[in-house]
């Protein structure tokens, strides 16, 4: 099948930049120096290629991540690097033969993964992004806790969310060795083998992680996209045209149900709005009803979460298909 004729809005993931992006984070970074976070894809296919580049966990956001990976036969490494108020889940896991550590910040989910038969836990840390993650001062007394009720501590994580997508370098910078030092005290209170966070774009800045939790940079977004970062944007959003004004705007058959995020058309045009199912936009070169046009959505995780599956082509040619199988929670 020709790309240009497969049903329209579609995720199109071009395998060769896809394999390349993989490649390059793996040398940077190889073996277990990257978890890669599934949460960006959904995706047991891909995850299966990350795999086979040598990095033998996954990060994952849901419990539902954990479970399809599992499933596919990569579960002997997860990390839900999320909080959960019912664990039983991940203990039905656990009895399964899974390995799956989960992050607990506080002492109600310490308890819950303990009653729901979770074996191991890591303290999850504030660095400066107000999200998820204890006190750094708390986070000994927690460590204490869990291994009072019998739970293995594997370590610390903190995610330094505000500071992955700052485009100043030198900015971003200093705010990644900000969430590190932080981690590393909080890691001499707690101990453990692990020092897990990053992303995308820390990847390289953050010394003191045992390993980096990026998922974006296997396929890349917008947002991303303008931040001289080493990967290439390997998904695209195939739409097509489905009526032209003579004001001199233009419509595509791809809204906020199929694009996540500021969407960026890739042969040029101005976005005017999008609203469910149409994206309105002033073209750059003249188009016609029917041409097929190119956007980079905003955000990658989202916008995969919108889709059922992936269309994976080499050049104009369709070779796979891919399901976005970790969908839900
Ligand atoms: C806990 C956690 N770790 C890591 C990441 C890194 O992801 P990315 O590669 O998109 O920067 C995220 C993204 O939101 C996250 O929530």
């Amino acid at each position: 099948v020709n790309i240009d004729e497969i049903p329209t809005p579609a995720l199109v993931v071009d395998l060769d930049l896809c394999k390349s992006n993989i490649a390059q984070m793996a040398a940077a970074l190889p073996g277990p120096s990257l978890r890669p976070h599934v949460k960006a894809h959904k995706c047991t296919a891909l995850a299966r290629l990350q795999r086979g580049a040598g990095h033998p966990g996954f990060t994952c956001a849901t419990i539902k991540e954990a479970e399809g990976l599992f499933d596919a036969g990569l579960g002997d490494d997860l990390f839900i690097a999320n909080e959960v108020v019912d664990a039983r889940r991940i203990g039905d896991l656990v009895q399964k033969g899974a390995k799956v550590m989960l992050a607990v910040d506080s002492e109600a989910t310490i308890e819950a993964a303990a009653s729901g038969g979770v074996e191991e836990v890591i303290i999850d840390v504030d660095v400066g992004m107000p999200r998820c993650g204890c006190d750094e001062d708390d986070a000994a007394r927690l460590a204490d806790l869990a291994r009072s009720l019998g739970l293995r501590v594997e370590g610390v994580m903190g995610y330094e969310g505000h500071a992955v997508h700052i485009r100043d370098l030198p900015k971003r910078n200093d705010e990644v060795q900000k969430s590190a030092y932080a981690l590393l005290r909080a890691h001499d209170l707690v101990g453990g083998k692990i020092v897990s966070g990053g992303g995308t774009g820390s990847y390289n800045l953050n010394s003191v992680v045992t390993e980096v939790q990026a998922g974006s940079y296997v396929l890349m977004d917008g947002d991303y996209g303008t931040m001289a970062l080493p990967f290439d944007q390997a998904l695209l959003v195939h739409t097509t045209v489905i009526s032209v004004h003579k004001k001199g705007w233009a419509v595509a058959d791809a809204g906020t149900k199929a694009i996540y995020g500021t969407p960026h058309i890739v042969e040029g045009g101005d976005v005017m709005f999008s609203s469910d199912e149409h994206l309105a936009f002033v073209p750059e070169h003249p188009v016609r009803v029917g041409d097929r046009l190119h956007v980079i959505p905003g955000q990658l995780d989202p916008t995969i979460a919108l889709h059922k599956g992936m269309w994976v082509a080499r050049g104009t040619k369709v070779v796979e298909r891919w399901q976005v199988d970790l969908s839900g929670w």
